[in-house]
């Protein structure tokens, strides 16, 4: 393959990352074919349409899929690079999960020509790109691979971390800096060939192991300071401080920048993560390890702290404002929010009332609850407890007003000019 020439390139997995990469990968020109396990993804994207949620993502699927750059299949074909963006759950005990990636690379070993670059793009424990090259040395021992060779290579692999924020995927595939960590030297500067194509952030090369541990770290720096500002609102409850005042206060020094606290941590990313971190060096990790504990026990305490409350009024209806683990997406996996509310709509069945604007139904852990979904204005005019669990900018930009005579258990400081619960409780309870 001449550098000139438009690389042909397969993507395996066409979830959040690799639907997105593999259109953008097309939009520059080159053939790509995406591949999935799950026929209802390849139909949907063969039929130029997209069964995730991304902001103008369709559009662009669409433009590609009609100009034929990108085609979907359940089967691997010979191409001249392949990315796998493939799940990296993890299983019992917290333990990292790589047969996703293991599977996806069997399938590309039967593909493999000499000249070929293979890039992995999932979030994984430090090692995996070298366990997926043996793999491949393994599958195909008529290719020489790197690392494993004196001569020149037939094939490059590298390790690639994506880094991208839900909400702007495109715009952060492009425009973010990216590590590129080869097998070898040689293997990074492949990669780099290719990511140049579509990306227009800086991309640093640097080897596959110190690439894996970059992502992993990148999440984990988010958990352990998370932690920090979680159990700061844990120590101001218990002192009865304003948690958001100190915070703010705090700030004001020229080098201290401490995060917000909410409900606790969620999604696929940063409460997943650091367990990768811990397996891989359990005794050396003491720190990452109770920042999960603290922010797994956050949620606990806002349960707490939301009975509490609530038992002070029996009968008020209460409406939990927000089911996803963070501001305006649609994405409960892991959901702190989600855990709360279903939660409390177990222990309080009807009187729990669910606003979360991004859902058109009740997830399935509400099942048999009683509780409902419903709107801004319904719980502003039928519930007196509101508890604000996801920061969405449609909860945050309910004016005072609306929201006067409420009690509040604002777990995201959402709305930091909020009087004082106890005149609300005590009013409520007298007219009860
Ligand atoms: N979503 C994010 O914001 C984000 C950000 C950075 C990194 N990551 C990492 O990227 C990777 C992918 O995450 P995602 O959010 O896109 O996952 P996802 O669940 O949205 O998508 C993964 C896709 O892979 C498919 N798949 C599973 N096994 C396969 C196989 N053997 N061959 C082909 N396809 C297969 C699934 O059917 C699914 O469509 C994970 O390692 C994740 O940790 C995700």
């Amino acid at each position: 393959m001449l550098s000139e020439e438009k690389p042909s390139v397969c993507v395996l997995g066409l979830g959040y990352i690799g639907l997105p990469t593999a259109a953008v990968i097309a939009r520059s020109g080159c053939s790509v074919l995406g591949v999935d396990v799950t026929d209802h993804v390849v139909d949907t994207i063969n039929s130029g349409k997209i069964h995730i949620e991304e902001v103008d993502l369709d559009g662009l699927v669409q433009g590609v899929v009609a100009r034929g750059t990108l085609r979907a299949s359940l089967q691997v074909e010979p191409s001249d690079v392949f990315v796998i963006a493939v799940p990296t759950p993890f299983g019992d005990n917290n333990i990292p999960d790589t047969s996703y990636v293991m599977e996806a690379a069997t399938n590309v070993a039967a593909a493999l020509k000499v000249g070929d670059t293979l890039i992995l793009e999932s979030t994984s424990p430090v090692g995996t790109t070298e366990k997926m090259r043996d793999l491949i040395a393994k599958l195909r021992p008529d290719l020489k691979v790197p690392g494993l060779t004196n001569d020149i290579p037939d094939i490059a692999i590298a390790y690639c971390p994506e880094r991208v924020l839900p909400g702007k995927i495109l715009e952060e595939l492009i425009q973010n800096d990216r590590s590129i960590g080869g097998i070898t030297p040689r293997c990074a500067r492949k990669a780099i060939g290719f990511y140049h194509r579509f990306v227009r952030g800086d991309l640093i090369t640097t080897s596959a192991r110190a690439a894996e541990m970059t992502k992993l770290v990148e999440n984990s720096y988010r958990d352990v300071n998370i932690a920090f500002a979680n159990e700061l609102s844990i120590i101001s409850d218990h002192m009865d401080l304003d948690v958001w005042e100190v915070i703010r206060l705090a700030n004001r020094h020229p080098r201290v920048n401490i995060l917000q606290p909410g409900p606790g941590v969620g999604g696929h990313c940063i409460a997943v993560d650091p367990w990768f971190i811990i397996h891989s060096a359990p005794e050396q990790s003491p720190l990452i390890r109770i920042a999960r504990d603290v922010n797994d026990r956050k949620t606990g305490h806002v349960l707490e702290r939301a009975s509490l409350l609530i038992d002070e009024l029996p009968g008020v209806s209460i409406a939990c404002f927000g089911l996803a683990f963070k501001a305006n997406i649609d994405d409960f996996r892991e959901s702190p929010a989600l855990k709360i509310a279903a939660k409390l709509a177990r222990r309080y069945g009807g009187r729990v009332k669910i606003v979360e604007p991004y859902a058109s139904e009740l997830p399935a852990a509400f099942e048999g609850t009683g509780a409902q979904l419903i709107d801004i204005d319904q719980a502003l005019e039928t519930c007196q407890i509101m508890i604000t669990l996801t920061d969405h900018d449609m909860f945050k930009s309910i004016p005072l007003d609306e929201r006067a005579g409420k009690v509040v258990y604002d777990t995201r400081g959402i709305w930091p000019d909020q009087p004082d619960n106890r005149k609300a409780v005590s009013k409520l309870r007298l007219a009860g």
